[in-house]
């Protein structure tokens, strides 16, 4: 069942963002959440079919095996929301689970008109669900969805594949606090958490011999040229995907192969890039079990339970708010 969506408020603002993270002194950067256009959407999308990408299917296989014990551990008529729906496939085993025996709202919230639109059409079908979309950056949607709660219904709010982990150490702890501070005591939060696993297995996760991944940090550049009028030339960029073992994370760039100057536009600027240099624009934080319940207490949760894919080293856990 779908009811009439809450639209996006005025327009993100594109292009300071990108000038103020190429004009960055030292590395350059530009924020992940512009990856996911219409293209970057679907990319993605084709991403999470990889056989080297394997986080995707073992946050749905944890999804599917425990959904039942998941949301049996949250009494009560719950609200659903979600950041970062994505296509919503995942999300369906929770919503079944969910709405096989209470009245369900569901709110997805995104920033991707796009996958916005995926993941309405993907779970419509499921009559004893209500569905309102929220294209909203995560907490301004998560404060949307807390102001619309009944007196007496519980969040439980979903944060799934690992997306936690694109945030910097310790902004991770602070955005779950932020979260936190949303929402009230017995809350709860489903949070997918990459664990710790080979070097080798991570690089091929995020440099696919198919080079899908490349295309997909690349057609942020296409982006840019696209909807702020700027002139990257993409022969001269490369994908470039490595761990940083100090901070335990798989870190992605976009080095140029000479030295470049690269005007936008829509800004009224050109940018001078070096040979080598590199655009810095996702970071993947891979964790173990005890930090996330240490995260977790220190943002004022407290970790409920646990459940663990071996075959592809990944954690759902619910979290309580206290
Ligand atoms: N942020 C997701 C992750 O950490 C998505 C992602 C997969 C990604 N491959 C990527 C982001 C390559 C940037 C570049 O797994």
């Amino acid at each position: 069942m779908l009811i009439h969506p809450i639209v996006a408020d005025p327009v993100i603002d594109f292009a300071e963002d990108v000038c103020s993270g190429l004009c960055k002194p030292g590395q350059k950067e530009l924020p992940s959440k512009y990856l996911y256009d219409e293209i970057g959407s679907r990319l993605f999308e084709v991403i999470c079919a990889l056989p080297e990408y394997g986080l995707t299917r073992a946050d749905e296989r944890l999804l599917r095996k425990h959904a039942r014990e998941i949301v049996d551990r949250v009494r009560g008529e719950v609200v659903v929301a979600e950041l970062g729906s994505g296509s919503g496939k995942k999300t369906r085993w929770i919503l079944e689970a969910l709405s096989r025996h209470r009245p369900t709202s569901y709110y997805p919230i995104e920033i991707s008109a796009t996958a916005l639109a995926m993941c309405e059409r993907e779970l419509a079908d499921i009559d004893a669900v209500s569905i309102v979309g929220c294209e909203r950056e995560y907490l301004d949607g998560l404060l949307e969805v807390a102001a619309r709660r009944l007196r007496g219904q519980r969040m439980l709010v979903l944060f799934l594949g690992s997306t936690i982990g694109n945030f910097d150490r310790p902004a991770d702890v602070s955005f779950l606090r932020e979260m936190r501070l949303i929402l009230e005591p017995g809350d709860a939060l489903l949070l997918g958490t990459d664990l710790e696993k080979p070097v080798l297995q991570l690089i091929d996760a995020y440099d696919d011999p198919l080079g899908v991944t490349a295309a997909f940090n690349l057609n942020l550049l296409t982006r840019i040229n696209r909807e702020l009028n700027a002139d990257f030339n993409l022969a001269r960029f490369e994908h470039v995907s490595r761990f940083n073992p100090d901070t335990r994370s798989v870190e992605m760039h976009l080095r140029s192969t000479r030295h470049q100057i690269v005007t936008l536009g829509k800004a009224g600027i050109s940018v001078p890039i070096l040979e080598d240099e590199t655009i810095w624009t996702e970071t993947s934080h891979k964790y173990s079990l005890n930090e996330v319940v240490s995260m977790s207490e220190e943002a004022g949760f407290r970790c409920d339970a646990q459940w663990i894919d071996h075959e592809w080293p990944f954690a759902e856990n619910l979290l309580i708010a206290e």
